[in-house]
């Protein structure tokens, strides 16, 4: 259990220079049986002090380097063109940084935060929006977009963009807005909205609630809108750690040439 201290092994996880393996994280938190829910408590404390939210392994930022390098190949103009990969919302920096160390030269990623993160990891202070604009990248991954606020309308929107990954909490997760990020039209929070407001007999609120979820159902996703179709990344997904018996989600949204 959680005792309000780490071992050397369990630091190590969260340590912005070090990318142990499962094996290790496994072994660092107890046994297979325990490590996950050990993991868990410590999670919450480590993610509080370090704002690391994926609790990354190098199995895991292997896998997702290999995956960039031949969506890129599919996806990117000539072989010499130089590609770039923006890391939005990047915290500080361990994802970028790590995947510098797997990717070929010819590969550029560039880490932004619009916080100010503390790390010695190259994370440019700007939003999402400048960096978008700045860079105009190829391929755009977001680990753990804040709840409740979409970036993806505006990475859409950028016409460099041929994909972009979200990692994280999908669909009525904690990352995005469920209906403009994932095109979830059923989400969990306005349910719970309206069965307070049935219950409160806020019959305005009902009706009006009535009507977003009506709107919704009717509409294509805004993904879809935009020309872009899902793929969730289930071969990723299989080498993320497992934390609070949640597990993160690993999701390409790619760009068609047609939108509907
Ligand atoms: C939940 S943390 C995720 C950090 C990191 N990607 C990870 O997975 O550990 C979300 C990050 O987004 C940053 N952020 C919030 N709004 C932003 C924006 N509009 N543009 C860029 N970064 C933003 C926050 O400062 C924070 O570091």
């Amino acid at each position: 259990m959680y005792s309000g201290s780490l071992t050397a092994e369990q630091e190590r996880v969260f340590d912005l220079d070090a990318l142990p393996t499962m094996a290790e994280i496994v072994d660092a938190f107890g046994d297979k049986e325990t490590a996950t829910e050990n993991l868990d408590k410590t999670f919450f404390l480590a993610r509080q002090n370090e704002d690391q939210w994926e609790v990354l392994n190098e199995e895991l930022v292997v896998a997702l380097a290999g995956y960039l390098t031949t969506r890129l190949s599919v996806v990117s103009g000539a072989i010499e063109d130089k590609k770039t990969i923006l890391d939005l919302g990047a915290g500080k920096g361990k994802l970028s940084h790590f995947l510098r160390v797997f990717l070929s030269d010819d590969i550029e990623v560039i880490a932004v935060d619009s916080g100010t993160p503390e790390t010695h990891h190259p994370v440019e202070a700007i939003d999402h929006k400048e960096a978008l604009e700045r860079y105009q990248p190829d391929i755009v991954i977001a680990s753990w977009m804040p709840y409740l606020e979409d970036w993806t309308q505006d990475i859409r929107d950028t016409d460099s963009v041929k994909e972009y990954i979200l990692i994280g909490e999908a669909r009525s997760g904690c990352c995005g807005d469920p209906w403009l990020t994932w095109g979830n039209a059923d989400p969990l929070e306005l349910r719970v909205d309206l069965r307070n407001a049935k219950e409160e007999g806020r019959q305005d609120k009902v009706e009006k609630i009535e009507k977003e979820f009506e709107a919704m159902k009717n509409s294509p996703a805004p993904y879809k809108k935009d020309g872009f179709v899902v793929v969730e990344l289930r071969d990723l997904e299989e080498l993320q750690t497992p934390i609070f018996g949640v597990f993160s989600t690993i999701y390409s949204f790619r760009r068609t040439s047609a939108a509907e």
